[in-house]
């Protein structure tokens, strides 16, 4: 049985939904074919991932292939409640979700996805899998195994991996190349520079933007931030990511030295504690502070509470904190990841091909011999469908290699 904030938002919700839908060309292809041949016939899947109109479509796909999908939420102010409400409607889903719900009742939450006891799950930060291995044990004899759509989900898990205690296949269709390319760097730059447009209303350019972290995801951010008029600044702990981001023009500083000339600060990098009490105590009055990594521990909030007290609500999804000294620091989205929170996450287009990747693995995991325990790569076909089909939704044509050409490229001599 779902559990949802109001049913009566179905109506609003397949609205939503629809419009998603006429933006993922490629997933609507892969529904298509799914509802043809129902190779998902009698699986069950389990999810947990934001609970927005793309998510709906990708479950749409599911269903259509004949899985059963019970779905929660990755983070609990991205759920949409209209899309859950009328998702809770289709044939085959539940939905456990509330915009707003509190940790506890996202565990239930969690704990109710995992009662259905699925057979493939599918996660964004890996709650289903390490709940399932932590208390579910009885459960991972018919795991076929699970799909992981974020880094930090891939970290967990790995970390699960090394101590030799994950007991099922996970496809990190966060390392899938046409992923890589479209989620982090396209989608998360556009959305993470829209969350904190649309909670500050801030003109970026002039301003300067330290992004600290230059994995793909804060090089997409870096780059549309340059792109519109700022100057940015970036961070990092790792050379080769730092060379990179110096090559490509950015000004790359210790996260202390640019404490002091940083406007707005977007933290991207899966670690706790980036943003401290020391950087606090250098930034400028008005400084805006934003995470887009996963998880609310970038930017240290107990450290901030420590310098500025209770937070003054200034906007909505702004909090502001006075230092006491003239200062006042501007959080957006709790710190939460700010692209969801304050955004409406990637546009449609870009989770269009993470979910067809996701759909398609998951048809992997329920057709292959089961696959060894362990994290696993997408397998390129998978990759390289995915971009053919975009491209032909793009009416895109390429050219062939002649049979020459193959000749010579396979040869060693
Ligand atoms: N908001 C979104 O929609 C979205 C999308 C994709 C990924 N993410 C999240 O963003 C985070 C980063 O993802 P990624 O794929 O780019 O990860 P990544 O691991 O490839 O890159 C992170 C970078 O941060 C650097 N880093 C780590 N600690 C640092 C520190 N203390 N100071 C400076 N740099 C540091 C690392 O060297 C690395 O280059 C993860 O939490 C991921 O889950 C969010």
């Amino acid at each position: 049985m779902s559990d949802i904030a109001d049913s009566a938002l179905a109506d609003a919700g397949r609205d939503r939904i629809a419009w998603a839908d006429a933006q993922m060309p490629v997933l609507r292809s892969l529904r298509e074919r799914l509802a043809a041949e129902r190779p998902l016939e009698g699986l069950t899947v389990g999810a947990c991932l934001h609970v927005t109109a793309e998510t709906a479509n990708l479950v749409r796909a599911l269903l259509a292939g004949g899985a059963r999908v019970a779905l929660c939420a990755a983070n609990p102010l991205a759920t949409q409640d209209e899309v859950a409400a009328a998702l809770a409607q289709e044939d085959g889903a539940e939905v456990h979700a509330r915009r707003g719900e509190s940790l506890d009742e996202l565990a239930e939450h969690v704990a109710a996805v995992i009662d259905t006891a699925p057979q493939v799950t599918l996660d964004d930060g890996a709650d289903l899998l390490v709940t399932i291995h932590a208390a579910r044990e009885d459960l991972l004899d018919g795991l076929l195994g699970g799909t992981e759509e974020t880094t930090s989900g891939l970290v967990r898990l790995r970390a699960l991996e090394a101590e030799g205690r994950l007991r099922c296949p996970v496809l990190a269709v966060n390392e899938a190349r046409t992923e890589r390319v479209f989620n982090d760097h396209y989608g998360t730059g556009q959305s993470t520079l829209d969350g904190i447009l649309r909670a500050t209303n801030l003109l970026l350019a002039g301003r300067t933007v330290v992004v600290i972290g230059y994995g793909p995801t804060g090089k997409g951010i870096a780059l549309r931030a340059r792109g519109a008029g700022a100057q940015v600044i970036v961070c990092e702990v790792d050379p080769l990511p730092a060379l990179d981001a110096r090559m490509e023009g950015f000004e790359v500083l210790p996260a202390l030295e640019a404490a002091a000339r940083g406007d707005v600060f977007i933290t991207v990098t899966g670690a706790p504690g980036v943003l401290g009490a020391e950087h606090f105590a250098r930034m400028k009055d008005g400084a805006v502070l934003a995470n887009a990594g996963h998880f609310d521990v970038e930017i240290d909030l107990p450290a901030l509470r420590e310098a500025g007290g209770e937070p003054r609500a200034v906007r909505p999804l702004v909090e502001q904190y006075d230092l006491g000294d003239g200062r006042r620091l501007n959080l957006l989205a709790s710190g939460r990841v700010v692209n969801l929170a304050a955004g409406e996450g990637h546009p449609a287009s870009v989770m269009d091909l993470s979910f067809a990747l996701q759909v398609l693995s998951v048809e992997h995991l329920a057709r292959e011999e089961r696959l060894p325990a362990g994290v696993h790569g997408v397998p390129p076909e998978i990759d390289r469908e995915v971009a053919r089909l975009k491209l032909a939704s793009l009416g895109v044509e390429l050219d062939r290699l002649t049979d020459e050409q193959r000749r010579y490229l396979g040869r060693w001599e």
